[in-house]
């Protein structure tokens, strides 16, 4: 699988041949200035929960590219409102399947509203299972036994957490849900974007590899076979 960085918690993972496209937030976001959103191609685009740091750039990406949007079912609404039709609803619990593998959406222990303060659903995060490998797109999440429920899906290649605290679990807690989930390489998000989750970096790595983790934190743009 092949994963490519847009900064924050936007990343691009290609399985099976297919692109899909995890919580666009990049055109708002400094880190990122070098990304145009105009090239980035898309199947798929999956999102967490309802917060702008997670959709600011699902509308023209999802128009231009004509991806399917996958997400819990008061978000999928609210695009399919402002007329996007090519979506699919879960909830918390639910999988189904696409073209490239299994999706199950998972409950994250975080809150979900959009920018207008409407209901975006219960917050949550993605399990990917295909013939090429497994993996957790965790979303915006706190630490929770439930994530030991994650390690019935088998051979996780890698996983996605947020490491920046405050809002969301800090480095400390991913170490421990990485236990959970039985993962060793865990791909770090949702950090430095904001002042109040600006991390030290080398210091969060170090903490990963003295655990024998690797905590890979991406620069922006970048590409990794994993
Ligand atoms: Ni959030
Ligand atoms: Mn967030």
């Amino acid at each position: 699988m092949k994963v490519t960085s847009y900064g924050h918690s936007c990343f691009l993972v290609e399985v099976k041949g297919k692109k899909l496209l995890f919580d666009p937030y990049i055109s708002p976001n400094p880190l990122a200035k070098d990304i145009d959103i105009n090239t980035i191609e898309a199947d798929y685009i999956l999102i967490s929960h309802a917060h702008e740091d997670h959709i600011a750039d699902v509308e023209p990406i999802a128009h231009r590219t004509g991806a399917m949007l996958i997400s819990n079912f008061e978000i999928i609404n609210w695009y399919k409102a402002k007329g996007i039709d090519n979506a699919h609803p879960m909830n918390v619990g639910g999988s189904a399947g696409f073209d490239f593998g299994l999706v199950s959406y998972v409950q994250a222990v975080h809150s979900s509203s959009f920018p207008d303060g409407s209901y975006g659903g219960i917050a949550g995060g993605f399990i990917i299972e295909s013939s090429e490998g497994s993996f957790y797109f965790a979303g915006d999440t706190g630490l929770t036994t439930n994530m030991q429920l994650i390690t019935e899906f088998k051979n996780m290649a890698f996983a996605f957490l947020p490491i920046g605290g405050d809002f969301t679990m800090n480095t400390e807690a991913a170490i421990m849900a990485s236990d959970f989930i039985n993962c060793k390489t865990i791909i770090g998000m949702h950090y430095d974007t904001f002042d109040l989750i600006k991390i030290d970096k080398e210091e969060a790595v170090e903490q990963f590899s003295s655990v024998q983790k690797e905590l890979i934190l991406f620069d922006i743009g970048k590409t990794l076979n994993l």
